[in-house]
């Protein structure tokens, strides 16, 4: 973990979000008070349900709560389509400098999945490629998005990558780019991977295009570790890399910057079954396990991780997204279960 990552705080910004957000926020209190572990949350929600009562998306208070306690789990955030405000979700990343996001692809428990052994982490460039909202109406048929690409930006996600390798005892770190047609864009990025990759010589390098990265993916996703890519390719990419190991329902993740970290799984608000009992939680509460390794609490990650595991033996406890019936309250009253006596 790099020095400037070491997190110790009591407090942590809690944001319940939109859609699913506050059912799967309302499970990871209930297994955080059972978990005993020494955290408060200081809750302040953002989102569409703030705009309704206080005419902003974010409140002043977010902002300043975050700044305070540098670590916050959130909820997702429904984000309008086509038009209104841009994303309340790449604002947070922007206000904050969050740059990396980082998202491990790794079954938590016994599913009954196509490949064993996928095992990689997926860094996401998280401030600018097309998310930096440079878009222009050239005329009423003509709609232009300005892809942006810098030295700087693209360093520091890229050695955040190696330095992952290296501290997490990895061996490898793919470049993922488009850089045979986006010979200036694309290209940047992976001549700064191929600058950097020098200084790390006992790390393996390789450089993929994005399109056969995808096909690698589903076909052949044991041979990845570390992958680091622009913003776009790493959003598609994460969600592929979830349908390989059980889906969006169980895949955790974490937007990181130079102090601040913001925990979020890497789905989004699920309007389709907001409300009905019937979100997966796990997603969020293994982006807290990783709050929790950051902070120092590997143990009690370890004993939550477990419980999650062995909740995941038995089909009969699955929700809806991985076949079975069960609600979010009942499986999370079945994870703290299984939280048991290694919890002292
Ligand atoms: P989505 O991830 O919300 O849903 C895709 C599918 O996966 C849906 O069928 C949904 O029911 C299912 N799903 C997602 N999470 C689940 C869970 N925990 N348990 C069970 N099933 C789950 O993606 P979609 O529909 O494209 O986006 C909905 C809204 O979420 C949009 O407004 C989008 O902008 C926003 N969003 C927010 C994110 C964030 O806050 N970080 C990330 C991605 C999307």
């Amino acid at each position: 973990m790099r020095k400037d990552w070491n997190y110790r705080s009591m407090y942590v910004t809690l944001i319940k979000g939109d859609g699913i957000g506050p059912e799967i926020t309302e499970s990871l209190k209930k297994v955080v008070s059972s978990l005993k572990v020494d955290i408060e949350f200081e809750e302040i929600n953002a989102g569409l349900s703030v705009f309704e009562k206080e005419g902003v998306y974010i409140p002043q208070t977010l902002f300043d709560s975050i700044k305070k306690n540098k670590i916050a789990i959130k909820g997702p955030i429904t984000t309008p389509i086509g038009h209104g405000f841009r994303s309340i979700n790449v604002e947070l990343r922007k206000k904050f400098d969050l740059y990396a996001n980082i998202r491990p692809i790794k079954s938590p428990g016994p599913l009954d999945l196509k490949f064993d052994g996928v095992d990689m982490v997926i860094f996401r460039e998280n401030t600018e490629d097309l998310y930096a909202g440079v878009e222009e109406m050239v005329s009423d048929n003509e709609a232009h998005s300005i892809k942006i690409i810098t030295r700087e930006k693209s360093e520091r996600i890229i050695k955040a990558a190696f330095e992952y390798v290296r501290a997490n005892k990895r061996e490898k770190v793919s470049v993922i780019s488009k850089a045979n047609i986006m010979k200036l864009s694309d290209g940047l990025f992976l001549d700064v991977a191929r600058e950097i990759a020098k200084e790390y010589p006992d790390i393996e390098f390789e450089e993929l295009l994005v399109d056969n990265t995808a096909m690698q993916m589903v076909i052949n996703p044991e041979r990845f570790d570390v992958i680091v890519t622009e913003n776009l390719y790493g959003d598609i990419l994460s969600d592929l890399g979830a349908g390989l190991v059980g889906g969006l329902g169980l895949m955790p993740g974490v937007n990181k910057g130079k102090d601040i970290a913001i925990y979020e799984s890497i789905h989004g608000s699920a309007p389709d079954i907001a409300g009905k009992n019937l979100a997966n939680p796990i997603a969020l509460l293994l982006s807290f396990c990783l709050l929790l390794d950051d902070i120092g609490e590997k143990d009690k990650a370890k004993v939550l991780r477990g419980a999650i595991y062995e909740t995941l033996k038995d089909k009969k406890n699955y929700t809806r997204d991985l076949g079975g019936t069960n609600s979010t309250y009942g499986i999370t009253d079945t994870m703290i279960s299984f939280l048991g006596d290694n919890n002292g």
